[in-house]
């Protein structure tokens, strides 16, 4: 069977929805950043899966930006999509807001960006898909993605960094 050659974000996009439970929650009665972690990268693992159709595992956690506290209670919306698709490796985004459902307010809590890399049946890098955007933000993230993991090498550069 042919493989898919290039993909656009719509078709992997994964959004779920948690509530915050107090078991989920830091001794300040917040949600505690592990728990939200460990959703974004069970997010982003699904996004990278229905990208590429592989195994994917995740590579790094680029950047992780807390803006806001969740509170116990608060509904989590978390939303994922592929950003840019190199050879073997896929930029992850990952946007998590709160939501009281009392009031229905919504507000940006958390913001992510995971880099996955698809592997073959001997569990080494193998090629994903092209990425299309096709919307005027899925362009932006595409770019913006291009910027930073042009940075990323120039930083690993400067610090001589081996990963
Ligand atoms: C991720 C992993 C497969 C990369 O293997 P590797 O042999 O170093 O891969 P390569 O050097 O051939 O690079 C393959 C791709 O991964 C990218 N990559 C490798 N290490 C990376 C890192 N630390 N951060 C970001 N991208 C990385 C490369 O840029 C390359 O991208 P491209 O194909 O799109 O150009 C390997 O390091 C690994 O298995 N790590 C453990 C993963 C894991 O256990 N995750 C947690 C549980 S899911």
């Amino acid at each position: 069977m042919d493989e898919i050659l290039s993909k656009t974000p719509q078709e992997s996009q994964v959004i779920t929805r948690y509530i915050v439970m107090p078991d989920h929650a830091n001794h300040y009665g917040t949600a505690f950043g592990g728990v939200i972690m460990s959703w974004i990268d069970m997010v982003a693992v699904m996004v990278a899966q229905r990208h590429c159709g592989k195994e994917s595992v995740t590579a790094s956690v680029d950047r992780l930006t807390f803006i806001t506290p969740i509170n116990v209670g608060d509904h989590v919306v978390l939303k994922g999509s592929v950003n840019y698709a190199g050879k073997s490796s896929m930029e992850i985004g990952v946007q998590v807001t709160k939501e009281d459902p009392y009031n229905n307010k919504v507000v940006r809590a958390t913001t992510a960006y995971l880099t996955f890399v698809a592997l073959d049946a001997n569990k080494r890098p193998s090629q994903v898909p092209r990425l299309l955007p096709q919307t005027s933000d899925e362009t932006r993230r595409f770019e913006n993605a291009k910027i930073r993991i042009e940075s990323m090498r120039e930083l690993s550069k400067k610090l001589k960094l081996k990963d």
